[in-house]
């Protein structure tokens, strides 16, 4: 499926060879796609290894998306909900899998913005009223999310949205990742705790001294 990728930080550079290497066909969206191609120095290293990517704006990003395929937000968080909600229009209809996570880095402490009685999820949700926004893989570090054993054990991947048919695809490609344990919490409300495990993540990462690490729930 084509599977066009918001965003050209660490998650789009883990994120794009995985799908590629599955068989997608991959698109990636970043404000200006000069300056990243001189700039980035990490999406420089992507494109050289993948010369087909095909890079563009947000905008025309989003406009060449498919809706039998998929769109990953993988947006710095405080930028998500000014940048989507102009592509509103664009992404009706669209599964939008959101992996952000709402850390204002401008504050001290990695405060999680919004918390407790919203999310990020929600608010994306909100901003693109027509998509079927599926919150999942941002309890992971970029690079257990396409590779679930570096986390050294069978440990779960969440999923929050709407739409019970956009949860299957993106189940679907989680499979196709190598997780074994998916688990659907239900609303995108239920994004909140997942965004809110967080905070655990930083002070488990802290205290193991990686960030191969990962939640299960055990039942
Ligand atoms: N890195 C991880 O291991 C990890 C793990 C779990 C969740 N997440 C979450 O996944 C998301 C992506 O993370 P990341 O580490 O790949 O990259 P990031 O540095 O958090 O975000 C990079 C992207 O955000 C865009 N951006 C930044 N400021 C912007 C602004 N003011 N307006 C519009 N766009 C803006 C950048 O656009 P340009 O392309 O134009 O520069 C770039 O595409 C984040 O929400 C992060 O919290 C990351």
């Amino acid at each position: 499926m084509k599977i066009v990728i918001l965003g050209t930080g660490e998650v789009c550079q883990v994120l794009a060879p995985a799908f590629l290497a599955l068989g997608h066909e991959v698109a990636v969206g970043t404000r200006d796609p000069g300056a990243t191609r001189a700039g980035n120095a990490g999406y420089r290293v992507l494109a050289a290894r993948h010369p087909t990517l095909e890079l563009a704006d947000f905008r025309d990003a989003a406009g060449a998306a498919d809706p039998t395929g998929l769109v990953v937000n993988a947006l710095s968080g405080p930028a998500c909900v000014d940048t989507l909600a102009p592509l509103a229009a664009d992404l009706a209809g669209h599964v939008v899998m959101d992996v952000s996570s709402p850390f204002d880095w401008s504050r001290e402490g990695a405060v999680l913005d919004p918390v407790n009685t919203d999310s990020l999820g929600e608010a994306i949700q909100r901003a693109l009223p027509g998509a079927f926004v599926v919150k999942t893989l941002n309890t992971l570090a970029a690079q257990v999310m396409t590779d679930p054993d570096a986390a050294g054990a069978d440990h779960t991947v969440f999923v929050s949205g709407e739409d019970g048919a956009a949860k299957e695809r993106v189940g679907a490609l989680l499979r196709s990742l190598g997780w074994r344990d998916v688990l659907d919490l239900g609303g995108i409300r239920t994004a909140r705790a997942t965004e809110m495990m967080l905070r655990m993540w930083i002070d488990a990462s802290g205290a193991l001294g990686t960030h191969l690490l990962g939640f299960k729930i055990v039942r």
